[in-house]
């Protein structure tokens, strides 16, 4: 496994995360166990997680399976969402950060959050009081490193500048989704990152498991996210994705890899990712993603699987100058 420093911070990250938004859900306790456990064989150091995750069962079971190596592993946790009741269960105000953030240690059995995230942006909220709660945090030594989940660009921009102004922590890193059916990030986001080095740890590498090719290949099992999630099918509606999964498909298959395995590696090919985030309910699942590892991908691979979805068009919307836009090249 190779270690990637996340931003300027000198902390080390594994070149793939895992998240456990699938412990005590999808994954049962023992599961859980049995991901974690290989997930640490293969050299990975960092678990992504958030307070939402089955209302705080997956932060709990995480919380066991680190007690024996909190030394050694990187944990991150995220606040926005609802979770319990009352007027304010979420959003990102100072009131409900320091709630959530005791509420998640508690959970986590630890004294400290390595990332933590504000799960999405909060247009309700002064940015500022946000970037303060959290700065306190740091200066407590409750959270080490602030950063952003599913923010635009602009939201990122205007936070590090308020972060800059006030001296406070500023964010260390980003969580948006990317994967081949899901490129908006190229846009604006990571050479966003690229340029404030900022780490990004990229969620749903396979696009909820559409790009595993089970759907169209008929070998979905019984029960799986696309077919119980309303979000997820709302998400991945699309136009143009049925051909997009089919040009990969066929492109994996005749280099002979496995489409996940194939998903995950063009994922961690962009310049600007730090670690995508795998996701798994199972450990034969979790073994294709880690596959994605013995890949080489070529500049060249890259950009004949690039071509199977739309390239995004640039922020200024003048497709002219779309090759010095700096998709990902420094
Ligand atoms: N910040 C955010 O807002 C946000 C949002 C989402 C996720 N995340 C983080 O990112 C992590 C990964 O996200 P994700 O779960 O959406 O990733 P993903 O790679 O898009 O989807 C993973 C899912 O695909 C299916 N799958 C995985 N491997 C497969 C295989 N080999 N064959 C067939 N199906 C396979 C499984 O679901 P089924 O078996 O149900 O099909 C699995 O749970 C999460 O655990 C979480 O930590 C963050």
């Amino acid at each position: 496994m190779d270690y990637q420093f996340v931003g300027n911070t000198g902390v080390k990250v594994s070149r793939l995360a895992f998240g456990t938004m699938s412990f005590g859900g999808d994954a049962d306790e023992t599961t859980s166990g049995q991901l974690f456990s290989r997930c640490r064989d293969a050299g990975i150091n960092f678990f992504d997680c958030a307070n939402m995750y089955q209302q705080g069962k997956a932060e709990e079971i995480l919380g066991k399976l680190i007690a024996p190596c909190r030394e050694e592993v990187i944990i991150s946790s995220k606040v926005y969402f609802n979770i319990g009741t009352g007027e304010n269960a979420g959003g990102a105000s100072r009131r409900h950060i320091l709630q959530a953030v005791e509420a998640s240690l508690r959970r986590l059995k630890t004294d400290r959050i390595d990332f933590y995230f504000i799960h999405r942006f909060d247009d309700r909220t002064d940015l500022e009081q946000t970037l303060r709660a959290l700065n306190d945090l740091v200066s407590q030594g409750k959270i080490l490193y602030p950063m952003a989940s599913n923010f635009a660009a602009w939201q990122v921009s205007k936070a590090l500048g308020i972060s800059a102004i006030r001296g406070f922590a500023r964010f260390a890193g980003i969580q948006p989704m990317y994967n081949l059916l899901k490129r908006q990030a190229e846009v604006e986001l990571l050479p966003m990152a690229q340029a404030e080095n900022l780490a990004v740890f990229s969620y749903s590498p396979l696009a909820a498991g559409i790009l595993s090719g089970k759907y169209f290949k008929n070998t979905a099992q019984e029960v799986s996210r696309l077919k119980t999630n309303k979000i997820y099918q709302a998400r991945y509606a699309d136009q143009g994705i049925t051909d997009t999964v089919s040009h990969f498909l066929q492109y994996a298959e005749s280099h002979g890899y496995d489409p996940a395995s194939l998903a995950v590696a063009w994922v961690a090919s962009h310049p600007a990712i730090t670690a995508p985030i795998l996701g798994a309910r199972n450990l034969n699942q979790l073994e294709s993603s880690l596959k994605a590892l013995e890949i080489p991908m070529t500049a060249e691979m890259r950009a004949e699987i690039c071509a199977f979805s739309p390239t995004p068009a640039p922020a200024t919307d003048r497709n002219e100058e779309v090759s010095s836009a700096s998709f990902g090249v420094r």
